[in-house]
């Protein structure tokens, strides 16, 4: 595999000078298309270079590709009320703000109402609005409005020392000399599971970038100010500071599981990643997806197609007859001897103040956890 990016080259669309001349109109962003203009605008969903149209759209939807047959698992849209819809015009361009601020511009080329039943049950694999993906798919306006976007001002950075762009990954991948880098995508604090697989990977790899999503969350997941401290702690005292790059995502959350994987890899792919690590339900929530899904539909394309590797991980654990952390695959013991805690049942141990076994979590992780937890509670 190359360190080229998906498509070909990294597709930029920032213009700091960019005109608003004679520019009235205007979108009010979301979270969700802020980050995805932003992301899109530093080269992070190459070849994506704006909202998808219709045809784009649709086959995203229906075949996991664009419309020039590049393969692409999750719509990238921007809706906007129907009232707003039919103030805008194909071809104009219109302000893309935030807080009244304005982060781009988008020049319209396609508005149309999509079948979001469809969307729901093609990408999430179901239209239950209690799947949090599928609520936030559904609370989101009607109509997609569509067209090239250019980022005119980035976000403040919350994690300064963390925030790179795909261009500026790999320029350090290159300096550090890394020719093989795994990417590990989480929304979680990095626990003895995660530790594992990541070490396992960099065992063949040069190098590990440790890459956590810190957009958009649902509202139980940890929040990313807590994890970032948990992972330098971590990082700290049991990695090797020069085989490993810790920097954040800025996308949100789907939990659309195997698609979700796909995309996940693409975007790492974008960053210069050569491997990217697909563990037991990757990017999933509640029951909705097979533990090996995400893993599974990489057979949908050729290893060509996806250009990043998956390193696909089995269920990993400590396991006390082992004396050690192991998966489904290499422990022969039962679940008896297998310390297996959920990520909800660590939250709810963490809010009521009990601490987590080491063979779960580092205790430098869970003493980050606790405190956190704790100023939350306060604020
Ligand atoms: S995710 O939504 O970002 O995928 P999480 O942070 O829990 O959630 O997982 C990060 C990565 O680690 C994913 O690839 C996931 O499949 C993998 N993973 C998490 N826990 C385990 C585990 N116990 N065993 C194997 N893989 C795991």
């Amino acid at each position: 595999m190359s360190l080229q990016p998906h498509g070909g080259k990294l597709v930029q669309t920032y213009n700091p000078n960019a005109s608003l001349e004679n520019i009235d109109k205007e979108i009010q962003l979301d979270a969700i298309a802020l980050s995805d203009l932003e992301l899109i605008g530093i080269g992070a969903y190459s070849p994506i270079d704006g909202f998808l149209g219709k045809e784009d759209y649709e086959n995203v939807v229906q075949n996991m590709r664009l419309a020039s047959g590049t393969v692409w698992s999750i719509p990238i849209t921007l809706p906007v009320t129907e009232e707003a819809a039919a103030t805008f015009e194909i071809g104009e361009k219109v302000k893309l703000t935030y807080n009244g601020e304005v982060y781009g511009l988008v020049e319209v080329s396609d508005i149309f109402t999509p079948d979001k039943q469809v969307e729901a049950r093609l990408v999430y694999g179901t239209d239950d609005l209690n799947h949090p993906g599928v609520k936030k798919l559904f609370d989101r306006p009607s109509i997609y409005v569509a067209g090239k976007t250019t980022l005119i001002k980035k976000s403040e950075k919350q994690f300064p020392a963390y925030s790179f762009e795909p261009s500026e990954t790999r320029a350090i991948f290159a300096e550090k000399g890394w020719k093989t880098i795994v990417g590990f995508q989480t929304r979680n604090p990095v626990h003895r599971a995660h530790e594992y697989i990541q070490k396992v990977a960099l065992e063949t790899v040069d190098g590990l970038f440790l890459n956590p999503l810190v957009g958009e969350t649902k509202s139980d997941d940890i929040s990313a100010e807590i994890r970032m401290e948990s992972y330098e702690v971590l990082l700290e005292q049991y990695y090797p500071t020069e085989r490993v790059q810790l920097g954040v995502f800025l996308a949100a959350m789907r939990y659309a599981g195997p698609r979700e994987a796909i995309f996940h890899a693409l975007v790492r792919k974008n960053y210069g990643c050569t491997h990217f690590i697909v563990g037991r339900d990757h990017a999933g929530v509640g029951d909705y997806y097979g533990t090996y899904d995400a893993q599974k539909i990489f057979e949908n394309f050729t290893p060509e197609e996806i250009g990043i590797t998956p390193l696909k991980f089995e269920h990993s654990f400590y396991c006390t007859a082992c004396e050690g952390m192991a998966t489904t695959k290499t422990c022969p013991h039962d679940a008896s001897s297998r310390i297996i805690l959920s990520g909800t049942k660590v939250r709810e141990m963490l809010r009521n103040g009990e601490i987590p076994p080491s063979t779960f979590s580092r205790k430098e992780v869970i003493e980050v956890l606790i405190n956190g937890l704790r100023k939350e509670v306060h604020s």
